[in-house]
């Protein structure tokens, strides 16, 4: 049996298999604790993507908080998410994630048999995508090699933000990966980028057995501040490290505390979002809407917007315009109540209204 089909024991799916009507699986990329990314064709888009699936029903929901805390974020050093989905005929049991492909390795294979001089500039690129992440006030929560993929020219990416959280008091149960949970959330201490600083720090200390040349001893003084126990004796910021590291990028700061914000929409996802919030107060049947004007007016990405601000309440299907194929969506749903359906047309006036 392949790894990845005992991976995803409970409802195993082939290569071949269509998500949504929209994306077809095609190999799978690798695999995590709770999930299985998977390289997929966009048959709308006609693009490659990465899908993540998770595996194991009983965690439903997890997806769509990862999408929330990574939704909208453009940075060289983070995975850009492109969508979030539940698939049509399996319903909630099956959330995925697509994201864009990193085409590359994760960073636990591409150390091996490094120098420290070639591993620095990986880590410095982890440090640029954590430091634009803080800057939103957002712990990325799961550093570790294996959530770093190193593109084929060298690029570090961070993926996997199933463990991210607002900066703050702790709350619920403490997410992260054994080892690299820094002792003061273990104790109920705040969330703030400190946290993700001890990760990093205690993945560059597990690298480096394996490497050629191990770091000089000014660097190594470093590292070990990184993984301080006592969160004082670490670093304050990103921007302080990537100074000792003497890496001469700058932390970049996300504009106006998102990046990638829709602008000069906020009329209509205000009334979109009042038209949902009466909507789910009447309990409501299901609901279409048409989202129609000439070509060029960006109403792919306000339909983008639309879906994911009514996602985290409700189930969203993204049709066509055709009546039918819309139709045929609704049946499988469990919940008739808690549908809401967004469309897209690219003609002037609707073809098929409410
Ligand atoms: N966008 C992507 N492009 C290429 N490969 C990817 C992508 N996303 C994930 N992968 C591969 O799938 C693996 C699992 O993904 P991810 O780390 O997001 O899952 P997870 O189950 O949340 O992991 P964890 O064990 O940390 O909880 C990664 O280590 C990587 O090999
Ligand atoms: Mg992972």
């Amino acid at each position: 049996m392949p790894w990845y089909t005992r991976v995803l024991a409970h409802d195993p799916l082939p290569p071949g298999t269509v998500l949504s009507r929209r994306y077809r699986l095609l190999e799978p990329l690798g695999a995590g604790g709770s999930s299985v990314a998977w390289r997929a064709g966009d048959l709308v888009l006609g693009r490659t993507v990465a899908l993540k699936l998770i595996n194991n029903p009983s965690w439903a929901g997890r997806l769509h908080a990862e999408f929330s805390a990574v939704q909208g974020l453009v940075h060289p050093n983070l995975v850009r998410a492109l969508d979030y989905e539940v698939d049509i005929e399996r319903g909630d049991a099956l959330e995925f994630l697509v994201y864009e492909v990193v085409s590359g390795q994760t960073l636990e294979r591409y150390a091996r048999q490094l120098s420290w001089s070639e591993l620095q500039p990986v880590i410095a690129d982890i440090l640029a995508g954590l430091g634009f992440l803080h800057a939103l006030g957002v712990a990325h929560g799961d550093v570790k090699a294996n959530n770093v993929l190193v593109t084929d020219d060298g690029r570090g990416v961070l993926i996997d933000f199933g463990c991210a959280r607002r900066f703050g008091p702790t709350f619920g149960a403490i997410a992260g990966t054994a080892g690299y949970i820094p002792p003061e959330l273990a104790a109920g201490g705040k969330i703030d980028g400190r946290n993700d600083l001890f990760a990093l720090g205690v993945t560059v200390e597990r690298l480096l057995p394996q490497l050629k040349t191990p770091p000089d001893g000014r660097m190594l003084r470093l590292l070990r501040r990184l993984c301080a126990r006592d969160v004082a004796q670490r670093p304050a910021t990103v921007a302080e490290v990537l100074e000792l590291f003497d890496d001469s990028r700058a932390v970049q700061l996300a504009p106006a505390g998102r990046s990638a914000r829709l602008l000069g929409r906020d009329t209509e996802l205000e009334s979109f979002e009042r038209e949902l919030n009466d909507w789910l107060h009447r309990g409501a049947r299901p609901v279409s809407r048409l989202l129609w004007g000439p070509s060029g007016i960006g109403k792919s990405r306000l339909l983008q917007q639309l879906k994911w601000t009514a996602q985290s309440r409700v189930r969203v299907v993204e049709g066509s315009s055709a009546l039918a194929e819309w139709s045929r969506a609704l049946r499988p749903w469990p919940n008739p109540s808690k549908r809401w359906f967004v469309a897209k047309v690219a003609s002037e006036s609707p073809v098929w209204s409410k």
